[in-house]
């Protein structure tokens, strides 16, 4: 039977040096396939808007859509250490309203923890989550949802931009935070955050001295609707397998190879006899 994998069974991947895998995921049939594959833990994230629902950024998706496709990762994969990501202005407006949202990403998703983008100005947040029950996951660097206020994707690269986010991390974690993640942060100062807690702090794009990595499913899968930064990998070209088999599928239909009568329900004899006279008999009514 799998184990149940929990925060606990993370920390000691990092204390015995054991990286962590982590993924996006956003159904029920490929989250089983995750967890079959071994997959430590699965990030419901709000790149779901771009790569699930074709918008040009994550800044659409709702609260209902991400509760509904998360309990549906959940049912498909239970004993991951499932992550939901909070969407656009579910926790910027206030305090109270951003403790119900995480709430319901545990009591009607099934999360293990929520993730919230942050900088310095969200450590009431994380507290106020935090301090009630509610693991939070906090997602530092490059914040998709606050890129209209900060243009440079890498933004680590200047001693004192590296400085601050150390310390911006340090003071989530006092804050309550219970998982880093860093994005496009640069590779030394990310190994200085997970060098300084002994909480797991993920990588995605920020380089290999992190304990764990996350990238999203659909540049590993080579799917459309990945945006392809420059960290991300494929490792398999999933699209073009189901671009494949959906076109012998079309061409299959258009030349009457498919379905045939393997694929057809029938009568027993007696009742297809029986059928053919009634249709006789009703033609011949009708024709009259
Ligand atoms: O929404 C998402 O998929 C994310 C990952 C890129 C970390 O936040």
């Amino acid at each position: 039977m799998t184990q149940k994998i929990t925060l606990a069974t993370l920390k000691k991947h990092k204390q015995q040096g054991q990286p962590i895998a982590m993924l996006t995921c956003y159904d029920y049939s490929t989250a089983v396939l995750l967890e079959q594959a071994g997959a430590d833990s699965i990030l419901v994230g709000d790149s779901l808007a771009q790569v699930v629902l074709g918008h040009k950024n994550t800044l659409s998706v709702t609260m209902d859509t991400m509760i509904a496709l998360t309990a549906a990762v959940r049912r498909g994969a239970p004993n991951v250490f499932l992550v939901g990501d909070m969407p656009f202005l579910s926790y910027q407006v206030s305090k109270e309203q951003a403790v119900t949202n995480a709430g319901r990403f545990l009591s009607d998703a099934g999360c293990d923890a929520v993730k919230l983008e942050v900088d310095h100005r969200h450590l009431d947040v994380i507290e106020h989550i935090s301090r009630a029950g509610i693991p939070v996951m906090a997602h530092l660097g490059y914040r998709p949802q606050a890129a209209r206020q900060e243009t440079k994707i890498v933004q680590t690269r200047s001693v004192q931009r590296a400085c601050q986010l150390v310390q911006d991390c340090l003071d989530m974690i006092d804050a309550g935070a219970s998982t880093i993640l860093l994005e496009c942060v640069t590779a030394s100062a990310a190994r200085a955050v997970a060098e300084r807690t002994d909480l797991p702090v993920i990588s995605c794009g920020s380089g290999p001295f992190c304990d764990g990595q996350v990238l999203v499913l659909h540049e590993v899968l080579s799917l459309p609707g990945a945006v392809g930064p420059q960290f991300a990998q494929s490792f398999g070209q999933i699209g073009s397998n189901i671009r494949d088999a959906a076109s012998q599928y079309v061409q299959a239909v258009h030349q009457k190879h498919f379905p045939d009568d393997q694929h057809s329900y029938h009568m027993d004899n007696q009742n297809q006899q029986e059928f053919r006279k009634w249709l006789q008999a009703f033609d011949r009514t009708k024709s009259l």
